[in-house]
Parts: C-alpha cells; structure tokens; sequence
C-alpha cells in the first residue's frame, strides 16, 4: 500500500516537474540510511548549520545570515564554523553534537566533503534531514537534499570571461600566454569549477589559440590547498620564475575566485610584471573594487543571501512535511547517489556590467557607483 501511495506521489510529482520545474518527495529517499524521518517536525526545532573556515566573505555572511533567518522563522539556530586548524575534526565533532542536541536538519558547508559520513549517516539514524550547502557532501546516501550556485556553469562563465578579457586587453593577437589555476582538492566544487572552464577553454588550448606556458593543465597540477591565497602566492611566484623570465608576459590567468585572484595579481605585481586578465568568483569588495579601478577582470556574483533564503526556504518545506523544492535530479553524483538539488544562477561581472549585476545587493551597487 505504502508503494502505491509513493508510486502516485512520485507520478505527480513527474508531472509537476513537466508543467513548472519539480518538486522531491520528502522523506522517501531514505532508504538503506537507518531509521526514516518523520513527516514534520515541531516549528520552533532546533536547526544545525556548520560552515567551514572562513575562506571567503561568502561564508562569513552565510553564518548571520542563517543565524537571523532561522530565528526569524521561528528556529533555534546552531550555527558553528570549524575553527582554522584541526578544521575536519572540529567539523565532524560540530556536525556530530548538533545530532546528540537533537537538531531536526543539518545544514553543512563542508570542509572535506568526502569526511562527513559517519556524521551524516548518524543524523539520519536519528531521523534528521542533511541539506549539503555550497559544497556536496560525497560518498554517502544520508544526504537529502544539495543547495549551491551551478557551480559547472561558475566554471563555464571564468573561462568565458577569461577569453573576453584577453580579447579586450592582451594588446595583441592570440596567441596569448595564460596559466590555469583551480581550488582545494578537498572542496568537491573545485573540480566542477575547474571542468566548467575547461568546456569553455581546452578547444582554445588545443588549436593554440591559449599557450598554457607551464604546461600545467591538470587540476591536480593547478590545485590550490585549502582556497589558501598565500599557496595561489607562491605557485604563481614560481611560475613567473620557472615560465616567464625576462619579457615573456603572462595574458591571463583563470582564477577559480577572488581571495586567489588578488593573491595572483599581487605575485604578477611584485614581479614588475603588467597584470594580466584575471577571473575570479564570489564578489568580495576588494575584488569589486578591483575591477571597478581597472585591475582585475571578472568575478561571478553568486548572491548569498539567496542562496541563505533557499535552504532556509527547504527547511520550512521540511517542517511542515512539504515537498522540498528541487529543481536539478541529475547533475550531482555524490559517489553514492544522485542528490536532489536546488541550483541557482550565477551571473558573470565586469566593469561592463556591474551596475546592473548588483542591481538587487545595495552594499555592491554602492561601491560601483562611487566609481561612476
Ligand atoms: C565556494 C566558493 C568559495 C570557495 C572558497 C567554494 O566551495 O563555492 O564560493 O570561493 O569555496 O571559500
């Protein structure tokens, strides 16, 4: 009986899905993950949000805003950040005493998304829901629910803009010196980042359009540990060493954000280099400053108030045994299942068009505007 009535939710929700983008089923994905959730859960629960170190502003917003968002809802919120060091194990000690305090959902930046596991699977043993938030958490059937930015087209954007950029401001024909640069090997976003920009770059990198002067085009080559900016620092210190003696010139350099992308541009500068095209992601306000001044070239606006909104959004639909809106079935293989995911839109900035890519975030659209 139960299957039938599951069939039919399942049915419905296909036909939703044709008629206005789809909808999960809550609480029917639990299977082989210990005891099922109930079907709701008191108003004023507690709800657990960790959040790794604090990388970039993103997260720093990200904990008020969940902090404010979830109380105004009418939660107890529990938001913890890992502290610097010891940042995995403080992680899963955070995530595992949100499950002995009760918390009904866990809401999780991951460090190491390949680390959480055991926490998440003893979240859903205690009949909590797990929403991965920004980063996937891998390698385990106790994720419910993923809530990010569409990181693929992050890295689709970077590569695009970098392309724009070079034919903007190389001062010549291709073709044109650039060097790649990814995120921590540990953030399973680095890698989708990464082969975002590859879609958009490898065709230009195999008809020599783009010289990659290190010859270092794989991730693992190009990695930058824990999104560290003084790591970015020196590997872009010694690439200039090692690659561009006397008056070769770097043209571009991809950047997966912007806590690196300044990173790279201060090691160019120091060098007595001219600063190349550089990309970024995250909108940070030196960055925006940046780029308003002329310096670096791109950033991604990935708007975290929105992205706060749509989990805060998931955990009302949960509270009240709602379905959970989802709007992606297909993209996120965490290793052990396809998670249900709900991914926003990125939007690419330049100089060009920061007016009105920060038309709706009143603290950007002001900077920009003391630039006009
Ligand atoms: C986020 C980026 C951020 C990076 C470093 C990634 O997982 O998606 O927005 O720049 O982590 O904090």
């Amino acid at each position: 009986m139960k299957k039938i009535i599951v069939t039919a939710t399942a049915l419905v929700a296909t036909a939703a899905f044709a008629l206005t983008g789809c909808s999960a089923e809550r609480g029917g994905d639990t299977a082989g993950s210990g005891e099922e959730a109930e079907a709701g859960f008191a108003a004023d629960s507690s709800i657990g949000v960790a959040l790794p170190d604090k990388t970039s502003e993103n997260w720093v917003l990200a904990g008020k805003l969940f902090t404010d968002g979830l109380e105004e809802a009418g939660f107890k919120a529990d938001v913890q950040y890992a502290p610097a060091s010891n940042t995995v194990a403080e992680q899963q000690n955070q995530i595992q005493a949100m499950v002995t305090n009760g918390a009904k959902v866990i809401i999780i930046g991951a460090k190491d998304g390949k680390q959480l596991a055991t926490q998440v699977q003893a979240a859903k043993d205690a009949g909590a829901y797990v929403i991965a938030y920004d980063r996937l958490i891998e390698n385990t059937e106790a994720v419910d629910y993923y809530v990010a930015f569409d990181n693929f087209k992050v890295g689709e954007l970077q590569g695009q803009a970098l392309l724009d950029g070079l034919a903007e401001r190389a001062g010549h024909e291709a073709p044109y010196n650039i060097e790649l640069f990814s995120g921590s090997p540990d953030d399973a976003n680095s890698k989708v980042f990464f082969d975002g920009a590859m879609s958009v770059l490898q065709d230009k990198i195999d008809d020599g359009t783009l010289n990659v002067v290190s010859g270092q085009t794989e991730i693992a080559q190009t990695a930058t540990e824990g999104w560290l900016p003084e790591n970015a620092q020196n590997r872009m210190d010694t690439l200039l060493t090692s690659s561009y003696s006397g008056d070769t010139v770097v043209d571009g350099v991809l950047s997966p954000n912007d806590t690196l992308a300044r990173a790279i541009i201060t090691s160019v500068q120091q060098a007595g280099k001219p600063v190349p095209v550089v990309t970024g992601q995250d909108s940070e306000v030196e960055s925006v400053k940046s780029i308003m001044e002329g310096i670096q070239y791109s950033t991604i606006n990935k708007d975290t108030t929105l992205l706060v909104e749509q989990a805060i959004k998931m955990v009302g639909q949960l509270q009240k045994g709602d379905d959970v809106d989802v709007n992606d079935t297909e993209s996120y293989d965490n290793g052990a299942k396809i998670v249900d995911s709900y991914l926003l839109d990125p939007i690419i900035v330049t100089k060009e068009n920061a007016a009105e890519a920060y038309a709706n975030v009143p603290s950007l659209l002001e900077i920009v505007e003391s630039y006009q």
